[in-house]
Order: C-alpha cells, then sequence, then structure tokens
C-alpha cells in the first residue's frame, strides 16, 4: 500500500514540483471507520492492552490523518495524557497538541503496565506495532505522518520509538526522558525534537544531550555540543535547531531553567500550568513542519 501511495506520489510529483506531499495512505482510507473516540483494549502476546483514542470531530474517510502517541510518565494513565492533566487543562490535552492540531490529527494515549514503559522484551514496542496495525485499518492515516511525544518514563518509551521505529514514525518529542525504556536499533535517522530542564534532578540534562546527540549522529547534523542553555534561576527557555542535518531529518534542542517537568513555562507563568507552556506549540510546531513526508 505505502509503496503504491509513494509511486502515486511520485508521479504527481512531477506536476507540482513545489508542495510535494508523498502520502502513503492506510487501508482504513476510502472506508467507513471502524474506531470511534475512547478506550479500546486489544490482545498483544495475550496480554491485554489499552489505549485511549482521538478521532477528529470531522474526521473524512479520505484524508489521511497525523496519527500522535501521548505517552504518560510513571505512575501515570492515559486518561490523564487525554484530559490534559488531573486538573483537566484544556490546552495540555495530549502534551498540548490537540487543541493546536483543529482536527487534523488522530491521537492516542496508550496505558503502560504497571503505569510504566519497562518495554520487556520489546512489549511495548510490539503494542506500539499493535496499535499501529489496528489504527491503519480502522481509520485513514498517513503512514508516513506518525509521531510520539512523551514526558519521563513516556519520553523514554518515545525515545524507545525512535530507535527502533524510526521508520514507522515520521518524528518524536521527548520530553525529560532517559534511557529506560531501552534503545533498539537505534541508527536510523528520525526527526527529533528533545526538552529537558536544567535542573532536572531525577533523569538529569546530561542524558537528555546524549539522547539528543544519537540523533544528532543519525541524521547527519553537527554537533550540537555547546548549544546555548538558561542559567538556572532565569525563568526562560532556549530552543536550538542544528544545522547541516539531513533533509527531512532536523533536529531541536529546547533547555529551559526548570526541573522535571512537562509543561515548562516562562516568566511569570508559574511551572506546570499547561495553559501557559511552550512545549505544546513548539513541540506540535515541529510536527506539523515535517508534513511532507519522507519515503523511507
Ligand atoms: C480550525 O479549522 C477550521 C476548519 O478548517 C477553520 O475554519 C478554523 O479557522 C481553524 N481554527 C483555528 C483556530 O485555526
Amino acid at each position: 500500500m505505502r509503496l503504491v501511495s509513494s509511486l502515486l506520489g511520485l508521479m504527481t510529483l512531477t506536476l507540482t514540483l513545489t508542495d510535494v506531499a508523498i502520502a502513503a495512505l492506510s487501508s482504513g482510507c476510502g472506508k467507513a471507520p471502524t474506531i470511534t473516540s475512547g478506550v479500546k483494549t486489544i490482545t498483544v502476546d495475550g496480554t491485554q492492552r489499552q489505549f485511549t483514542i482521538r478521532v477528529p470531530q470531522n474526521y473524512q474517510n479520505n484524508k489521511g490523518y497525523k496519527l500522535i502517541y501521548g505517552l504518560h510518565w510513571v505512575g501515570g494513565r492515559m486518561d490523564q495524557v487525554a484530559n490534559g492533566g488531573d486538573t483537566g487543562s484544556k490546552n495540555w490535552k495530549y502534551y498540548g497538541m490537540q487543541v493546536l492540531a483543529n482536527e487534523t490529527a488522530i491521537f492516542v494515549a496508550p496505558q503502560g503496565l504497571n503505569g510504566g514503559w519497562a518495554n520487556s522484551g520489546g512489549s511495548d514496542l510490539k503494542f506500539i506495532d499493535a496499535m499501529n496495525n489496528y489504527i491503519d485499518s480502522g481509520l485513514c492515516v498517513d503512514q508516513g505522518q506518525r509521531f510520539s511525544i512523551g514526558f519521563s518514563y513516556g519520553g523514554s518509551m518515545t525515545y524507545a520509538i525512535a530507535c527502533a521505529r524510526a521508520k514507522q514514525f515520521r518524528a518524536v518529542s521527548v520530553i525529560a526522558g532517559g534511557v529506560l525504556s531501552g534503545c533498539d536499533g537505534g541508527n536510523d535517522p528520525i526527526a527529533y525534537f528533545g526538552i529537558h530542564g536544567v535542573r532536572d534532578g531525577t533523569l538529569n540534562i546530561a542524558g537528555g544531550r546524549s539522547m539528543r546527540d544519537r540523533f544528532v549522529k543519525n541524521n547527519g547534523c553537527a554537533s550540537m555540543t555547546g548549544a546555548k542553555e538558561p542559567a538556572s534561576g532565569s525563568r526562560t527557555h532556549i530552543t536550538t535547531t542544528a544545522t547541516g542535518c539531513k533533509t527531512g531529518y532536523p533536529v531541536k534542542w529546547a533547555a529551559h531553567d526548570g526541573g522535571h517537568i512537562q509543561a515548562a513555562a516562562d516568566k511569570p507563568a508559574p511551572e506546570e500550568n499547561g495553559e501557559a507552556s511552550w512545549v505544546g506549540p513548539e513541540a506540535w510546531a515541529f510536527f506539523n513542519s515535517l508534513e511532507v513526508s519522507t519515503p523511507k
């Protein structure tokens, strides 16, 4: 399917040299949707796994949608990601992306086993694969436009996805992650946006930099060593774009003067106020800038 779509895309390329969109449409395209918004349960390797999915309100089966996973933190739950935290902050739903996407993306918040993403024996990667397949056949997905974002343990699992599923995902954003879910493979390029607090005492920023640097290398970018980071106490953030990366494989790094938090905000907003965070807008802008699918 993907190959056929890519070929169709290439034929279109001769006609539209400027804005070339090579959509790899999933098998659910052109059919009545079999998935509605809500909590789903699927069996993966004999284990029941759950996820929450949000289908765009004006869903059209002939449009290849972005598919965006939001992975929860340790001890967290899928409904917290879907609802915008315990307080239900509208603008922090799916790490601040749902509102910004304005019904152009399908959002998924999977539930980790025991509140985490140990990914034992690759079990959570198999869960991701199973969700991709399930959603591809039930809805119209642009298979070249899958993304993952997560905080802490969810960032670690997002990193594991970047390492092992770079061909299935277009880009990831790792917020305050560590290498807690493994890095199977880890040699393929994928667009990468790392976000980390200079005062993170749980998973320190040095670890975040070295995770970033794996993709700086894989993507062929110039070294980001020494990229400017804000001073402790500055209550601000600095986002740097790597230079020299292979076309279609950018790397971004946002360092902020905060601790182990997901919704960093600049002064004078209080930390962890999803309504005021720059994280969602910058992560969404990064994903959305990769509108053109990169054939892999
Ligand atoms: C959301 O999308 C609709 C339909 O495409 C459009 O009319 C509206 O202006 C958009 N809203 C925002 C805030 O971009």
